[in-house]
Formats: structure tokens, C-alpha cells, sequence
């Protein structure tokens, strides 16, 4: 074998996903892998799946597929598939017969694990281990990669909502949460290393620690991180509206580096859909809640996410969601079509509605969403903003990029030592995904 062993991993799916590829790429780092982008180049190559929609699913099988051809060119390859997918009930045994080229199959609960399984394959082995329970004691190795300006930090792991379309509680198991110093001892371990913005990440971050006693929640948890010094910002997500409580928009409103943004998925505008959907608030509940938050915090980003086309939406259903999306100013929403997935409960529902509905009511709520964003970011020219410059723009790398407190993305004239710094800038245009700036002195 070469000595210089190169690793690619690609990761789909959500930030859960994205950090599970960072710690298996940790874990081959310390096997004396390398990262690379190149597939031709690479000696083994992870990807870590999401079995959230079915169109994820099939972008991955056909990279399976891809990857087949790569094998025959070079046999020494080794390939790894970690994550969701494979962690659903039967799946395992159905991947390994479609696609006989891979050499590791790793649940979601096997990922310390991983090193072994490497090693077996490194030998010739074909290996798959994929427990249905995870173990709560190893899930937290290795932390996030050091040295990067920006971390995410999971603090806990799994749900417990059941939503009825969700297939995340089925792969990723219950609500299970970090102790809080073993969070904080990690973000220090960043900061020290030059990071200076961590996103603590959660199914449901709003729910984190109800299984400690004596109580200790997430607004407990934003306070002690917001003291670390030399970190500059943090953000969260994601939040259940159901348990957003007036402790946690007051704690956010009176921290020093809690960004003001929430991401709230209100799902749909219809209460029939919400019962429906098991999501356990009415759109008069939700509204509330964005009531308190504009309360207390007036400039604060709310984003969401919406799914179209769920079983027995009527028009007059799809309608309500976009009434309701009338009356919120979202920054930005994730909108998607329903996507059968097989084990939730309303895969079993009957009035599935036909692809042709979903497709145009997804196009209609896409086209009133973009123009609301529009409106939202051409809102905030002739403001200044704060803005963590993060790096040279890929578009645009004689300019440099970064985030509002908002996350909102913005592209400005600014000097390399500012990265990694707080900046003022003065919004002068809003692109179509874009905002553009000037730094104010
Ligand atoms: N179909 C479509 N969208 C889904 N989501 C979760 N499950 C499904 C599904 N079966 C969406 C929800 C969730 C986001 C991460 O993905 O909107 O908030
Ligand atoms: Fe899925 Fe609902 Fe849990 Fe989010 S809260 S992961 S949508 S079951």
C-alpha cells in the first residue's frame, strides 16, 4: 500500500450527517489518512448518508453506483457507507446485495468504532456493524476538528418527537444529551485552537437535558457557553417550536454572543396538517411564539422549514401555509415535498397526494418564499451589520465573505487580517442569494 493514504468523504444529508463525516475523517486522520477532494486519488472513500427524503437516497445509490467504476479501476479502493441509510430496518442487507463493491457498512451508532472496521478491511474484509441501540458513553469522540474558525458541536443526539413523516427518531434512536462540561471543555479546546464561532447541534436543541436532575436546560447550557472568552459568536439549531420556551428567547436576547436567528420548522400553516403530522403545536401557538421573540428581540432572523404535499393536505390546507408564511418575514425557508418514508407512521396514511399536486404546490410556495427573502434582505440595505469575516469569497476572492448575527450571507471589500474578526458593514445591495457591503470604519 502507499504510505501517503488519502481519504474523500462526502457527506449528505444535515449538519448531524456533516459532523459524523468530520469525525470519521478524524478517525482516519489518526490511521495516517489524509483528506482529499480528488476520487481518483483516493484510497478509501466514506460517505456518510441521509435517508431523510427519497430523492437524497437516490443521488446516493446512483454515487454508489458511480463508485463501482472507480473500484474497477483501482481494487486497492476501499469504500465506507456510515449513516442513516443504513441504519434503517432491512436496509442493510438490501445495500450489501445491490452493491457488493463496498467493503464497510457503519450504523449511526458504530462510528467510534471505526477504526476497527478500517483495519479488518484494510486486510481484505468486508465488514459491516450496525447496533439498532446506541451506547451513550462513546458517542462523543472525537470532538470537532481544531483549528477552524467555525465548529459545529453536537450536544446531544436523537429525537423523541416521533413527527409521523420523520424517519430521523427510527435511525438516530432516543433523545440522548452531553453533559454540559464535557461541552463547554470541548468548545474551550476549540477556542483555544482559533475558533471563534461554535453551532450547537440538536434534533432539538430546546429540549436538551431533560433526562438530568437536578434540572439544567439549554438556555442553562447558552449562558455558560456565552462566558467562554475569545469566542465571539454562537448559534443553535434546531428548534421545536413546541418546546421554544420564554427562557430561552429571554436568555438569547440578553447574551453576548447568542446570534439572533432561530431556526423554527413550522412545517405547514394548517392545524389538521400539524395534528396530522404529530407536530404537537397549532399555527396559533407558533404565531405566539414568534410574537415573544419579536418582542424581545425586533431585529432577530427566523427561518423554517415546510413540507408540501403531506397526506389529506386540500387546497384550502396548502393555502393556510401560505397565508401563514404571508404573516411571518422568514429570512429563509427550507421547503420540500413529502417523501414516503417507509417504518413512519404516515406512510401509512391513506389520501397520499399525487406527485403532480405536490410538485406544483412546492413550485407556488418556493416562488411566494424567494420573493419574500428578497424583500427581507433588500429591507436591511443602508444598515449596518455585524459580520464575522470568514474568508475570501468563492465567487468573488478579491472580496471577503461572512455572516450576519442573523445568517445572513454577505459579500464586502475587506483587508485578509480581518478574517477571523468582528467587522461593521454597511449593506449597500441585495443579490438574489447575496447581500453586499461596505465596512464602516
Ligand atoms: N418528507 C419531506 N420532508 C421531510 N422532512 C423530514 N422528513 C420528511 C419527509 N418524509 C423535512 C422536515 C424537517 C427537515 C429536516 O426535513 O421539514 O424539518
Ligand atoms: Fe424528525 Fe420531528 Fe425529530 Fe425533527 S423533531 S428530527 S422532524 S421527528
Amino acid at each position: 500500500m502507499k504510505k501517503d493514504k488519502k481519504v474523500v468523504t462526502l457527506a449528505y444529508g444535515c449538519q448531524m450527517s456533516e459532523r459524523d463525516a468530520e469525525t470519521l475523517t478524524q478517525i482516519t486522520r489518526q490511521e495516517g489518512y489524509t483528506s482529499s477532494d480528488d476520487l481518483m486519488d483516493a484510497d478509501l472513500v466514506i460517505i456518510n448518508t441521509c435517508c431523510v427524503r427519497e430523492s437524497a437516497e437516490n443521488k446516493i445509490l446512483g454515487k454508489i453506483g458511480e463508485l463501482k467504476r472507480l473500484k474497477e479501476r483501482n481494487p486497492n479502493l476501499k469504500i465506507a457507507i456510515s449513516g442513516c441509510m443504513v441504519q434503517q430496518p432491512g436496509a442493510l442487507e438490501r445495500l450489501k446485495k445491490r452493491a457488493p463493491h463496498i467493503d464497510i457498512w457503519a450504523g449511526t451508532h458504530n462510528l467510534h468504532d471505526f477504526s476497527a472496521l478500517l483495519h479488518q478491511a484494510e486486510q481484505g474484509e468486508k465488514v459491516a456493524e450496525v447496533w439498532e441501540e446506541p451506547k451513550m458513553t462513546i458517542e462523543s469522540t472525537p470532538q470537532a476538528e481544531k483549528g477552524k474558525l467555525q465548529a459545529n458541536v453536537n450536544i446531544m443526539y436523537g429525537c423523541n418527537n416521533f413527527c409521523s413523516y420523520c424517519i430521523v427518531p427510527h435511525v438516530r434512536g432516543r433523545e440522548r444529551s452531553r453533559k454540559p462540561e464535557e461541552i463547554i471543555q470541548e468548545i474551550r479546546d476549540l477556542v483555544s485552537s482559533g475558533c471563534r464561532e461554535v453551532t450547537l447541534l440538536g434534533q432539538n436543541v430546546n429540549s436538551y437535558g431533560q433526562e438530568f436532575s437536578p434540572g439544567y436546560d439549554f438556555a442553562d447550557l447558552l449562558q455558560e457557553v456565552d462566558q467562554i472568552p475569545d469566542l465571539l459568536r454562537i448559534r443553535f439549531i434546531t428548534s421545536h417550536p413546541k418546546d421554544l420556551s420564554d427562557k430561552l428567547i429571554e436568555t438569547v436576547a440578553h447574551g453576548k454572543k447568542l446570534c439572533e436567528h432561530f431556526h423554527l420548522p413550522i412545517q405547514s400553516g394548517s392545524n389538521f396538517i400539524l395534528e396530522r403530522m404529530n407536530r404537537k403545536y397549532t399555527r396559533e401557538y407558533y404565531l405566539g411564539r414568534v410574537e415573544k421573540i419579536h418582542a424581545f428581540l425586533p431585529q432577530a432572523s427566523l427561518t423554517t422549514d415546510i413540507i408540501v404535499g403531506f397526506p389529506g393536505e386540500s387546497e384550502r390546507d396548502f393555502e393556510l401555509t401560505l397565508e401563514t408564511m404571508d404573516l411571518i418575514h422568514y429570512s429563509q425557508a427550507f421547503t420540500f415535498m413529502y417523501s414516503k418514508r417507509s417504518g413512519t407512521l404516515a406512510a401509512e396514511m391513506e389520501d397520499q397526494i399525487p406527485l403532480d399536486v405536490k410538485k406544483r404546490r412546492l413550485q407556488r410556495l418556493m416562488s411566494v418564499q424567494n420573493q419574500k427573502s428578497l424583500e427581507w434582505r433588500q429591507q436591511m440595505i443602508g444598515n449596518i451589520f455585524e459580520i464575522l469575516a470568514e474568508g475570501p469569497s468563492k465567487t468573488n476572492p478579491e472580496r471577503l465573505v461572512g455572516r450576519t448575527r442573523g445568517n445572513e450571507l454577505v459579500v464586502f471589500e475587506g483587508q485578509p487580517e480581518q478574517i477571523g474578526s468582528l467587522v461593521n458593514v454597511r449593506i449597500t445591495e441585495a443579490g438574489s442569494w447575496t447581500l453586499f457591503g461596505v465596512i464602516e470604519s
